[in-house]
């Protein structure tokens, strides 16, 4: 890891682990982007930017008569709307009530030891003991006194550059911001495919490659959540990368809310990427001596496939972005009620449920929504955080206290940004909720969305929460979010544009996260929202783990695993087994299936224990007890796909390998079956190559099977286990035996 400044070339030169980024002020101070891509040196590559009379591209004033300088043919670092640069742009600003228009030259640089930091938004940090460096450059314009500093992250021994935007406001009179986005990037060959997670509610981030066209791509979402629908998370690669071979960047944006990428093929075959907050609807004013920080993105370079781009990310996100206690902790294995029991349930019946829990292995039990004000549907209630203990047959604390005598900790669901138009809290305060004067407010599960933008109603989340914690011994908090935000207009702050009300309630939402994040630091949070609407890198800055899916289904859940995969840590998927048929899709698949998928991340039950067959309990028992075993390998392995559900329709499987590789695990689950099926294989991944390994199946129908070299398994692979029964699956351990 390096940050380097050459005076005699002016170039900055960012070195990671496996990456060189390099920017170059020219002789206008204009900074251009010179590289990004495998680690090479320090060598100026502005020799690769040819100049040349290309037609309809202009030049800024001080080339007047020449004709071969333009900033629309050059690669910008931070391109700015009113330069003559027609691609896509990171920043469109300029006075209040004037043309919005920039001309960002070179004003100073500093290099630092540490990782800036962006207060009131997520950002990686430098783990104690790992070296980490920042680069800060600061860009003005020509005209006014408006500054854009632009902020650079590396860390020892990572892949990873973060980013981010920062607009400064030195001026007498207050400036408009159109558009700041957190960083751009311009890539000398646009002939790249993207890769991005499009979904849907109970179908997220699923895998989709596509070719680049001429002109532009987005990938966004304006449902003031980070959405179901699209991940703020990309791959651009090389036509012919896989798992394993060729180049790929990944951009992974740290953000929960509205948020944009867009990909713009130019003239020249080039690609110009750009990202952070959505634009629709966003104007912020910015006062004299005020500044407007852009959230983090992430960029990660690899010359080896996706695998290592994952690995990459994966690592940083764990080491650099989760903050909580759980982190390396065991995460429990726990029991939901949801599926088990919906609004219906009482005190009785939540500890018939423990109890079976506790024979079991369980370590929670986790009480889902219902429990508080008037709330036995999803048509009333939200807003009033006081327990319903006429349903629960007793108070909170007595409920939590029982539940902690059969030794089990106790978590509890909550929707703290929402209200019901039937709630007492609603009743005092309809002004706290979002609505657009005079129309009839857009519900949306019979909801509306509070409006983080004002300080009462975050002061209202913070008082609640406090009480809630106060109330009973809860360890964990599963925090959901039912329905996008809609009607935005804030009746505290009503001169404020829809995008930075947007903006607001999630800097809202990030300010009770951090106070929950800062007095209850052995609180283990839970992000969720309608599953994994709002499953991002932000995100698992307060929660070390979210509710991947309110699909269930373990069949589903392997394409929207696959997808998570590539961007996020499998610790932080929380899984869950459920009952048969499916809740979502009618599908019955067997127990010990339902058991292998879930334990893709942090492992749980959502049905009700009580109700098992023998048979089921005791292979629940049987799946708690590997959970156990190895739940170290599924918290800190390394985490392998080795095929796709998009590709292989005949089965899915992945594996997890140990930091000292003396332990693996493969899993296979089989989604379609042949008569006089053509013979299989897999390939392990990551395993050392002159060990032997011994393989015993701990879940599902495969028998033992022998002891190999990691060099046989991965270069040979595994013959794949023959299926018994629809969707049967295996658990495959692989344990070094000595060399
Ligand atoms: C949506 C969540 O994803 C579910 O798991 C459950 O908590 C429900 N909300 C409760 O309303």
């Amino acid at each position: 890891m390096a940050i380097r400044f050459d005076a005699s070339t002016g170039t900055f030169t960012i070195h990671t682990a496996n990456s060189t980024y390099q920017m170059k002020v020219d002789e206008q101070g204009v900074l251009l982007h010179t590289y990004f891509g495998a680690l090479a040196d320090d060598s100026d590559f502005s020799y690769l930017i040819v100049p040349e009379d290309h037609g309809f591209c202009g030049q800024p004033a001080e080339y007047k008569g020449e004709r071969v300088y333009s900033l629309d043919f050059c690669p910008l670092e931070y391109p700015v709307c009113g330069t003559g640069d027609y691609r896509i742009t990171a920043l469109k600003a300029g006075p209040e009530g004037r043309t919005p228009a920039l001309d960002l030259r070179y004003f100073s640089h500093r290099i630092r030891e540490g990782k800036y930091a962006l207060p009131g938004l997520p950002a990686l940090f430098a783990k104690a003991g790992c070296g980490a460096q920042t680069l800060e450059i600061v860009l003005k314009d020509l005209y006014e006194e408006i500054y854009v500093t632009l902020y650079y992250g590396v860390f020892d021994g990572e892949n990873v550059i973060a980013r981010s935007a920062v607009v400064e406001n030195r001026g007498k009179a207050p400036a408009t911001l159109r558009r700041v986005m957190s960083m751009g990037l311009d890539f000398p060959d646009g002939d790249m495919d993207l890769i991005c997670f499009h979904g849907k509610h109970v179908g997220e981030r699923q895998y989709e490659r596509s070719a680049l066209r001429h002109g532009i791509t987005q990938i966004s979402s304006t449902r003031g959540t980070s959405s179901h629908q699209m991940n703020p998370y990309v791959i651009f690669c090389g036509k012919h990368t896989t798992e394993e071979t060729g180049s790929c960047c990944a951009l992974s944006l740290l953000y929960s809310g509205s948020f944009q990428i867009q990909a713009e093929v130019d003239q020249f075959e080039r690609l110009r990427v750009v990202c952070g907050l959505h634009e629709d609807e966003f104007s912020w004013t910015l006062q004299p001596g005020e500044s407007f920080a852009a959230p983090e993105a992430v960029l990660a370079w690899s010359e080896n496939g996706f695998e290592e781009l994952s690995l990459s990310l994966q690592r940083t996100y764990h080491d650099h972005l989760i903050r909580s206690v759980w982190k390396d902790r065991k995460r429990p294995a726990l029991v939901n009620n949801w599926e088990a029991t919906y609004f219906d349930f009482s005190g009785e019946r939540l500890l018939d449920i423990a109890r079976r829990a506790a024979e079991i292995g369980v370590d929670m039990l986790v009480l889902d929504d219902g429990w508080f004000g008037k709330r036995d549907s999803d048509h009333s209630g939200l807003g009033d955080w006081f327990v319903n203990e006429a349903k629960l047959g007793c108070s909170m604390r007595e409920l939590s206290r029982r539940i902690g005598e059969l030794g089990l900790r106790f978590g509890i669901w909550m929707e703290p940004e929402m209200v019901s138009e039937d709630s007492d809290l609603y009743r005092q305060h309809p002004d706290w909720a979002l609505t657009v004067p005079g129309r009839d407010p857009n519900r949306c599960r019979s909801q509306l969305v509070l409006d983080l933008s004002n300080r009462e109603v975050i002061a209202y989340m913070k008082r609640s929460l406090d009480a809630l914690l106060a109330c009973a011994d809860i360890s964990y908090i599963k925090w959901d979010m039912n329905r996008s935000v809609d009607n935005v207009c804030s009746a505290a702050n009503p001169q404020l544009s829809q995008g930075a009300v947007r903006h607001r309630y999630v800097l809202g939402l990030y300010e009770v996260m951090e106070y929950l994040h800062d007095k209850y630091p052995e609180l283990l949070l839970e992000g969720c929202s309608g599953g994994g609407g709002r499953f991002d890198a932000g995100m698992l800055y307060y929660a070390p783990q979210i509710w991947c899916s309110d699909n269930t289904d373990a069949i589903e859940r392997l394409r929207i695993h696959y997808g998570t995969s590539f961007g996020y840590p499998m610790s932080a998927v929380a899984a869950h087994v459920s009952a048969c048929p499916n809740h979502q899709n009618g599908r019955v698949t067997p127990f010990w299936t339902r058991g292998i998928c879930a334990m893709q991340g942090s492992f749980g039950y959502e049905l009700d224990l009580s109700r098992l067959t023998p048979e089921e309990t005791a292979e629940a028992g049987r799946q708690l007890a590997v959970y156990h075993q190895y739940y170290e390998l599924f918290l800190h392995g390394s985490y392998y796909r080795l095929s796709s559900p998009f590709e292989n329709h005949d089965f899915t499987a992945w594996s997890y390998v140990a930091p000292d590789r003396a332990c693996a695990s493969l899993s296979i689950v089989y989604t379609d079956l042949h008569g006089n099926a053509r013979p299989r294989r897999v390939r392990w991944r990551g395993l050392e190559r002159d060990a032997r390994y011994r393989l015993k199946c701990v879940l599902g129908t495969a028998a033992d099977a022998g002891t190999y070299t990691g060099a046989a398994l991965m270069q040979g692979g595994m013959a794949v286990p023959k299926p018994e029964c629809d969707y049967d699956s295996c658990m495959m351990i692989a344990e070094r035996v000595g060399l």
